[in-house]
């Protein structure tokens, strides 16, 4: 990945806005956002959604535009370059890492697939592209289920990274799946304590909760589901207050989509902060954004070799879903 160039001068949203839109005409670009960036940059991108629908908007646009804008996290901008090697791919800031994908570093994952013969290797998304290599297929929250589903009941599988995904999917599938220990640091910090709180402010409000929540809280759930998943429920429902549990990020969207209705945050257990934020998605601003346009970097680069063969368990996934 080439190094960051963050730090814009300090001008007006508006004027970076109208900077941005110029840019990405300029370059042919397009710009993808993950639900849990600022509200501002999913407001200028022109396709918002959950991880499964952004590599599937990634794989569609591989003809049309030039450039590829991912405001999300690295995982993100390396699953776009495997599926279109031959744009640019560019993210505001390279520093966006992630806590899962950190949890499993690859050579220990490969050690942990050999002491396991005969397994087939599922790999959530929120990993590294050497992880990807390693992996048979992949999932995405929004089609765990699915996937895995489609595998025979007594496969025996190596789910990795996510401990509290793997162990959900397990309770509904009836799977045994052997576990990787890595979780995200933004989902772990949910507890039942605050829910139980927020339930006796809002009894009726139906409690959405994002499947990286350790178990105790899925256990508290209304609907466990993707990002996609918890916003259209919260859109489709008829109740008027919602008790949500994923990264802040998505109230942005279910607020503009249903500004009728009252999205409530979970805050994290071990702060004074109203809303769990991932730093990292929150590394995203506009004015990295215009640069990153204006430089064409930090550009997202993965080694041919080695998108080869993560391409494959990402298509077999995209062929699943
Ligand atoms: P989804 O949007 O696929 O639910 O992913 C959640 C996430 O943690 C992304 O970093
Ligand atoms: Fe990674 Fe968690 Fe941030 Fe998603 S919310 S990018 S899984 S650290």
């Amino acid at each position: 990945m080439d190094r960051c160039n963050c730090n814009a001068p300090g001008i007006g949203a508006e004027a970076l806005k109208a900077e941005i839109l110029k840019l990405k005409k300029e370059k042919n670009a397009i710009i993808l956002a993950h639900y849990y960036v600022d509200g501002t940059l999913q407001d200028i991108a022109d396709y918002v959604g959950d991880s499964l629908a952004l590599a599937q908007k990634a794989a569609a646009c591989s003809a049309g535009a030039d450039v590829i804008v991912m405001c999300g996290v690295n995982f993100m901008g390396e699953t776009v370059k495997v599926l279109c090697p031959d744009k640019t791919v560019l993210v505001p800031d390279c520093e966006a890492g992630c806590s899962l994908a950190d949890s499993c570093p690859a050579d220990a994952f490969e050690e942990f697939i050999k002491a396991h013969p005969g397994y087939t290797v599922i790999s959530y998304v929120n990993t590294s592209v050497e992880v990807k290599a390693l992996s048979d297929v992949l999932v995405t929250s929004g089609n765990a289920r699915k996937v895995i589903e489609s595998f025979p009941a007594d496969a025996k599988i190596i789910f990795g990274p996510d401990r509290n995904l793997g162990a959900y999917i397990n309770s509904v599938t009836g799977r045994n799946m052997l576990l990787w220990d890595g979780a995200c640091h933004v989902h772990e910090r949910f507890s039942t304590e605050a829910i139980v709180k927020l339930k006796q402010k809002y009894p009726e409000a139906p409690v959405l909760v994002h499947p990286e929540c350790k178990r105790p809280v899925v256990l508290m759930a209304d609907k466990v589901g993707s990002t996609a998943v918890l916003l259209r429920y919260a859109l489709e429902s008829q109740a008027k207050d919602f008790i949500v549990a994923t990264e802040a990020g998505i109230l942005h969207k279910m607020r503009k989509e249903a500004p009728e209705k009252n999205f409530i945050p979970v805050p994290p257990a071990d702060s004074t902060c109203a809303c769990n934020d991932c730093a990292y998605m929150k590394l995203n601003t506009l004015a990295k954004l215009r640069d990153c346009l204006r430089d064409g970097a930090p550009e997202v680069r993965v080694d041919p070799a080695l998108a080869e063969k993560a391409l494959r368990p990402i298509n077999r996934m995209l062929e699943l879903s």
